[in-house]
């Protein structure tokens, strides 16, 4: 399947890519087509609830930004891995402008299933962004829930947490959602 990893840190290689690296190797490994994409080097702009889309638009947004090339690979995608170091309990803004800019195409119709990789300093920080992440993604998209990883502390970056996430990417099967 066409799994799309959409990575919110602005860390190329901190413990949230670290995360993604180890996954999208087991998952290629597995047979997938990973296309992971740091959506913080991106220039992606808060939703400007114009409308545009819902009224002119058909699904197409207004703003001509980065986003533009994102929303092709959400639509042709099969699961979707949202990645992001928490701040302040929650998102990263980076990674909260993409799904706000969701809004466009409403539900990807091609996505089965998701996943969350999450990274912190501390623990028990993760309600919030599990909280928005079973709401306005799972539930809404009426999805299956693939798996939710955390990483905090001495997790971060080390090799117990990749090979938890290299081993998840890897049990994914290929004709699961074919
Ligand atoms: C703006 C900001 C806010 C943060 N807020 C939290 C927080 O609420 N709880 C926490 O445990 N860590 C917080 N952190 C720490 C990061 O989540 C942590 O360093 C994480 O491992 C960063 O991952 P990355 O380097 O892969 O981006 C914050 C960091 C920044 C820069």
């Amino acid at each position: 399947m066409k799994i799309l990893v959409l990575n919110g840190s602005p860390h190329a290689n901190g413990p949230t890519s670290d995360m993604v690296k180890a996954f999208a190797e087991g998952a290629s490994e597995a047979g997938h087509e990973v296309v992971s994409i740091n959506v913080a080097y991106k220039s992606i702009k808060g939703c400007a609830a114009c409308e545009y889309c819902h009224n002119q638009g058909n699904g197409v947004c207004a703003q001509k930004d980065d986003m533009q090339a994102i929303y092709p690979e959400i639509l042709s995608s099969d699961m979707i891995v949202f990645a992001s170091p928490i701040y302040y309990f929650t998102l990263s803004a980076q990674l909260q402008a993409v799904i706000h800019r969701t809004y466009a195409v409403d539900i990807p119709k091609n996505v089965k299933k998701t996943a969350l990789i999450l990274s912190s300093g501390s623990q028990f920080v993760y309600g919030p962004a599990i909280a928005q992440y079973y709401q306005s993604i799972v539930e809404y998209w009426g999805v299956e829930n693939a798996g939710i990883f955390t990483a905090n502390g001495d997790q971060n970056k080390s090799e117990a947490k990749r090979r938890e996430l290299y081993r998840f990417g890897k049990s994914l099967r290929t004709e699961e959602v074919l």
